[in-house]
């Protein structure tokens, strides 16, 4: 039986990138998941339930800035599924981020990008979270970045917000556990998905410095994020809260 058997789970920005892998592992650690995302997760829906079954996965459109779109995700789950037992708010703006200097990023950019990477949670654990308290317990896993703790040129805006995701961890955490909900963070290093590697105008002068940063000294893939996520999602972690973990080969010690 898989470690996840049972639960349900909502993964933001699940349908491509470093998202698509997490719906893929929870579903096949026995979640139901619901693939929440701009872009269509339907094919990866379609391909999960061939691989986990009938009924293991389902997907929505969801903008995660928008209070009235999270509302009709988190209510939609709920019809679906019975309950959310596990939210990874994984969605952000990162790889279709072109590199900018801080004193040239527009006012709107600098919006746009907290409006997803940190009203996007926000708006998630406003409207999954009274949920999570009604049956008394929960997983909410915050994806920030490696970046937050050693920063990165050129991309402010982007490191700013996860910055902010780790502050809103630590709060959350706080907040939340009284009602058995667990709050972490997946701090993930440079990360080599299949929309970074299309899109990450930075990777080439970024790679190989970031690689020299870690002790353990390669490539980081999507692959290297699972085991966190399924622990951070399952009953192993029922006593961890409000931390953050990296997933870097080593590079930032939280
Ligand atoms: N790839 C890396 O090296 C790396 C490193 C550290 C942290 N991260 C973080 O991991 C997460 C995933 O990274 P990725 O490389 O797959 O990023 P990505 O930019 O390729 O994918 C982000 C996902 O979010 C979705 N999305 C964007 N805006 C949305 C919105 N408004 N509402 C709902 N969904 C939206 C996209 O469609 C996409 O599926 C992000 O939070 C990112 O910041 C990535």
């Amino acid at each position: 039986m898989g470690k996840l058997e049972g639960r349900t789970a909502i993964v933001t920005g699940g349908a491509r990138g470093i998202g698509a892998h997490y719906s893929r592992a929870l579903a096949a650690a026995g979640a139901r998941v619901m693939i929440a995302d701009i872009a269509d997760g339907s094919a990866l829906a379609a391909e999960i339930e061939t691989a986990c079954g009938a009924g293991s996965a389902a997907s929505a459109t969801c903008d995660v800035s928008d209070e009235a779109q999270v509302a009709r995700l988190a209510a939609g789950a709920i019809a679906r599924f019975g309950g959310i037992d596990i939210l990874v708010n994984n969605a952000a703006l990162y790889s279709s981020l072109p590199p900018v200097r801080c004193t040239e990023i527009d006012v709107a950019l600098w919006d746009q990008v907290m409006a997803v990477n940190v009203r996007g949670p926000f708006l998630m654990v406003k409207h999954v979270a009274p949920h999570m308290i009604a049956r008394k317990g929960g997983k909410v896993i915050n994806i920030a970045s490696g970046t937050a703790y050693k920063g990165l040129p050129d991309f402010l805006h982007y490191v700013t917000s996860k910055g902010a995701i780790v502050a809103f961890t630590r709060a959350l955490s706080r907040e939340l556990g009284a009602h058995n909900v667990c709050v972490n963070t997946l701090a993930p290093g440079l990360i080599l998905s299949d929309t970074g590697l299309a899109n990450a105008a930075h990777l080439d002068q970024t790679r190989a410095p970031v690689i020299a940063s870690r002790a353990i000294k390669r490539d980081g893939y999507p692959a290297d994020l699972l085991g966190a996520l399924v622990f951070l999602a399952s009953a192993d972690s029922d006593f961890v809260t409000g931390q953050t973990i990296a997933v870097d080969g080593g590079s930032v010690n939280t």
